[in-house]
């Protein structure tokens, strides 16, 4: 298994056409697996399984393990609790008819060039002031504080424009108003103020009328071509579910014979910030999200020894409940990272510290990764930054 292991990290820096191929590239999403990182770990997890088996991933994020599970022609299962992740996920593995991924195709076409022409319209008419739409339960106030600044008025009155006619889609078809949904979500950042995913700085960014409905038209059919790849190959629609890792147990999951994961790294990513302007914009409710992401940074940054004391109870957590969701001889492959979080942790001796005689780790592999800005300072000298992959087995 070690060399499969290897490759299975290396095929990051080689493999573009599989990071390019399916569903995969429609949306960002902060550390992303790579999706030639996951072809293989499914590959070495489910080895030995037997048809219908099911792979799981307890942290799916964008869905990059259902995705490449699903073209394997593998059960998949995927949970997150970030609930834009799992609309996402859903959105990229969606399997339906052709009948229904042509009227998403229309669809999306039809909305972006009325929008335009509206736009243009509009500008005739010498109109400016952003229409304020409020999503059901919400504040169109309280919306609009929260994220006027960070679209100018053009692209938000296109935006807006694009949001209400899915709406209008949705009161019939719930399915395909979700697909034109996240391929909004896809552009929405590229067309505001905020620099980027991870980087919440605002920025000045020129976008030019209709530019966004276009973006828009364009992410809904690299959307439904991605999906089109994915349908050739027979298969069910994975199970997509909103809820906390570290409770896989009240899901009552049949035990599965493959994982593969990639838990937050500590003290790395803060998914809840990363993706407030999408929850502000489209109304999607957060608390428990909140409340619950595991190892964010900015727990680390306002207590870091709270921060840390609790990370190491919902690692354990979180692997105790993924190791009993395994049935016995199952693997489950593990992609963890060193990171700083108050100090350095060593993801692969975190992650050892909570095993149990439940399981053996029968594999292990790892790469160097960069060190950035203070870490260099604070990693000791004669020790690199790692990313590892461990696989258990499940006695
Ligand atoms: C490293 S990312 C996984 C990315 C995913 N492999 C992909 O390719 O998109 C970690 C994920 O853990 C999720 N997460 C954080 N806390 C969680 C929790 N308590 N339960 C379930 N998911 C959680 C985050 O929302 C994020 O999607």
């Amino acid at each position: 298994m070690g060399p499969a292991l290897e490759d299975a990290l290396l095929a990051a820096g080689y493999d573009d056409v599989t990071a390019e191929s399916l569903t995969h590239p429609v949306h960002p999403y902060p550390a992303r697996l790579h999706p030639a990182t996951a072809a293989r770990l499914i590959a070495i997890v489910m080895d030995t399984a037997g048809r219908g088996a099911a792979v799981l991933d307890p942290f799916c994020g964008s869905g990059t393990v259902l995705i490449e599970a699903r073209a394997a022609g593998w059960r998949a299962l995927g949970v997150d609790l970030n609930p834009l992740a799992v609309r996402l996920a859903r959105v990229k593995t969606w399997t339906a008819p052709v009948p229904r991924r042509r009227l998403a195709r229309e669809l999306g076409r039809r909305i972006a060039g009325d929008v335009m022409l509206a736009g243009r319209e509009a500008r005739r008419a010498g109109a400016t002031a952003p229409p304020l739409r409020g999503p059901a339960g919400f504040d169109p106030n309280a919306r609009q504080r929260r994220i006027g600044k960070w679209f100018s008025p053009h692209v938000r009155r296109e935006l807006e424009s694009i949001m209400a006619a899915i709406d209008e889609v949705a009161v019939d078809d719930a399915e395909v108003a979700e697909v034109l949904t996240m391929a909004l979500s896809g552009i929405l950042y590229k067309v505001s103020h905020r620099r980027s995913d991870t980087d919440p700085t605002w920025v000045e960014r020129a976008v030019a009328r209709g530019a966004a409905a276009r973006l828009f038209g364009d992410r809904v059919e690299m959307i439904v071509a991605g999906l089109e790849d994915l349908a050739r190959v027979p298969g069910l629609m994975p199970q997509v579910i909103e809820a906390d890792a570290r409770a896989l147990a009240k899901l009552d999951l049949p035990p599965v014979m493959g994982i593969v994961t990639s838990p937050p790294y500590a003290g790395t990513y803060d998914y809840a910030e990363q993706h407030r302007l999408r929850f502000d914009f489209f109304g999607i409710r957060h608390r428990a999200f909140d409340d619950g992401e595991l190892a964010p940074r900015r727990a680390f940054l306002s207590n870091s020894a709270a921060a840390t004391t609790r990370w190491r109870a919902d690692l354990g957590d979180a692997v105790g409940a993924l190791v009993s969701a395994l049935a016995p001889g199952g693997l489950a492959a593990l992609v963890v990272g060193d990171s700083i979080a108050g100090k350095v942790c060593f993801a692969d001796e975190d992650l050892r510290s909570v095993l149990d005689d439940r399981v053996d780790v029968v594999a292990w592999a790892w790469q160097e990764r960069q060190k950035l800005g203070p870490e260099r300072h604070l990693f000791p000298r004669d020790r690199p930054k790692r990313e590892h992959i461990i696989v258990l087995h499940r006695r």
